[in-house]
């Protein structure tokens, strides 16, 4: 059994589409064990309570530096015996210590085609606005392990979503996270479950 812990800013529906799968059985093996915001009001936390989940609110500005609330996340992620860390819609950028110490076994949702549309200051809706004013004609969703850079990971799993002449950002964010988000995360929660997921020379592959 996969212990994971879900890392959370939001609205949480990427969270709720793990809790569903393994609920619904196409994923297995795993078991989410914590849901960690760094905010108090974020719906996230709600779906996690309704789901019977522990939850947790950790905020950096409630620490001395970034490595002390490195270490204080550390210490829940122990706590909840997480092998696995998924950040689902996690806006903070996590301390060096932090990343170092779980390295290939940190997973980000990113919601566009890495390396399109991502980096510093591409998150959330703001995404879909700079598709959008850039006019690409595909754009999607993508799965990576996390290293010390934003977004810079190796890529686990991406999905296409082409864009349609009446999208606005709030439109394709939507179809975005249902054709794409929804999908590809649990199945590389379930993939790396049973150990189908190889990361080799910083590259990873999913052995189907
Ligand atoms: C999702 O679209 C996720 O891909 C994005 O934030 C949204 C959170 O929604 N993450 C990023 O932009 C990270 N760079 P949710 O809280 O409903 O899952």
């Amino acid at each position: 059994m996969l212990n994971i812990a879900v890392l959370v800013s939001g609205g949480g529906t990427n969270l709720q589409a793990v809790i569903d799968a393994i609920d619904k059985g196409t994923v297995t093996d795993a078991k989410i064990t914590l849901v960690i915001s760094n905010r108090t009001d974020a719906y996230a936390l709600t779906r996690a309570a309704k789901a019977g989940i522990e939850t947790a609110c950790i905020r950096p500005k409630d620490y001395f530096d970034r490595e002390e609330y490195g270490r204080a996340m550390t210490e829940a992620i122990e706590d909840a015996k997480a092998e696995l860390i998924v950040l689902a819609g996690f806006l903070v950028v996590l301390p060096g210590n932090f990343v170092s110490k779980y390295k290939g076994r940190i997973i980000n949702i990113h919601p566009s085609l890495i390396p399109s549309f991502c980096g510093d200051g591409f998150y959330g809706l703001k995404v879909h606005e700079k598709v959008l004013e850039r006019g690409v004609k595909v754009t999607g969703a993508t799965v990576h392990f996390v290293d010390e850079g934003t977004d810079t990971g190796p890529i686990i799993m991406q999905k296409a979503v082409y864009i349609k002449n009446d999208d606005t950002p709030d439109i394709l964010q939507k179809r975005v996270m249902e054709e794409a988000e929804w999908v590809i995360l649990p199945k590389v929660i379930d993939a790396i479950a049973h150990g189908r997921v190889v990361l080799k020379d910083n590259k990873a592959s999913v052995i189907e």
